[in-house]
């Protein structure tokens, strides 16, 4: 008999499973860049199969929490600088991003597909600031529920999520989101189109949802509307604090892909960008 979670979710909505094992695993390591204890719990309650599916995979772990991590700093940035802001998470699946980061005063959005949401919902519940929504990014009926634009200002996130949809869903949902939100911040993490198709990604080979988008150089989403690219970064470039916690097995395996591999390094990059809508629109 098991009283854990039973989990039904579709090929794409499955892959939420591995940045919160990700996250699990690195909060159980001595000085972790990441604590995460309500990831561990969920991973305890739920009835998935984690160490067939990842044991051999544990390395990566760290390395998908380093990108964690950059996107949390990029959010507290925002929030410096707009205590009372609103934060839409797309493609929540079991994030914790708001327990790592509330102020007190924000709004928090998450966003995620029906099944995706329906299985959240068994570990977290709505609040005074913080509400889960029903969407799927590209289509813009659920933009609504967040307010208007002056509710704003707006910081969406996509993290691990974009890559998994077409390049013309990912340039039809920015761009609805540019023109609700004109002035809006987006945080997103693209892979390149050589990384996609030399199937490099073993974590992602025990998915049956493959990544789809690829994208070499954010002047391409600029390009879409009058997006301007604010900052730009790959594993090549992580800032100096940072660097200093990256533990010695890791450290060494950046140097020797630095040398040899540097492509490998710089096929996943995370950008910030401000949408602005076309200037037809
Ligand atoms: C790899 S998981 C990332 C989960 C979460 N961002 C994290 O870092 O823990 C991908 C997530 O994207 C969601 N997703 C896929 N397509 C989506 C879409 N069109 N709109 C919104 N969410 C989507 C899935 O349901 C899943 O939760």
């Amino acid at each position: 008999m098991t009283n854990k979670q039973a989990v039904d979710l579709g090929d794409v909505s499955e892959t939420l499973m591995i940045p919160l094992w990700c996250r699990a695993i690195e909060t159980g390591r001595r000085r972790p860049i990441l604590r995460d204890p309500r990831a561990q719990e969920i991973v305890a309650q739920l009835d998935y199969d984690f160490e067939r599916r990842f044991a051999s995979q544990r390395d990566l772990a760290f390395r998908a929490c380093l990108r964690t991590v950059m996107f949390d700093r990029w959010v507290h940035e925002f929030l410096r600088m707009h205590p009372g802001g609103t934060v839409v998470e797309i493609g929540t699946g079991l994030n914790t991003r708001f327990e790592r980061v509330d102020n007190g005063a924000l709004r928090w959005f998450d966003v995620d597909l029906p099944d995706s949401l329906a299985l959240r919902r068994r570990f977290f519940s709505d609040t005074a600031r913080r509400r889960m929504v029903v969407g799927a990014f590209g289509d813009d009926d659920w933009l609504a529920q967040l307010g208007s634009a002056g509710d704003g200002p707006f910081l969406f996130i996509a993290e691990a999520v974009l890559v998994y949809l077409t390049e013309e869903t990912v340039r039809r949902g920015l761009n609805a989101i540019a023109a609700a939100y004109p002035g809006s911040q987006f945080v997103l993490d693209t892979i390149t189109p050589r990384a996609i198709a030399s199937q490099a990604r073993r974590m992602m080979q025990t998915y049956r949802a493959p990544f789809v988008w690829g994208c070499d150089d954010p002047r391409t989403i600029e390009a879409w509307g009058r997006h301007r690219c604010l900052d730009s970064m790959t594993m090549l470039d992580l800032p100096a604090e940072l660097r200093r916690r990256v533990p010695l097995k890791h450290r060494l395996a950046f140097s020797y892909l630095r040398a040899r591999k540097p492509e490998l390094l710089r096929s996943h990059a995370l950008h910030r960008f401000e949408l602005r809508p076309p200037a037809s629109a």
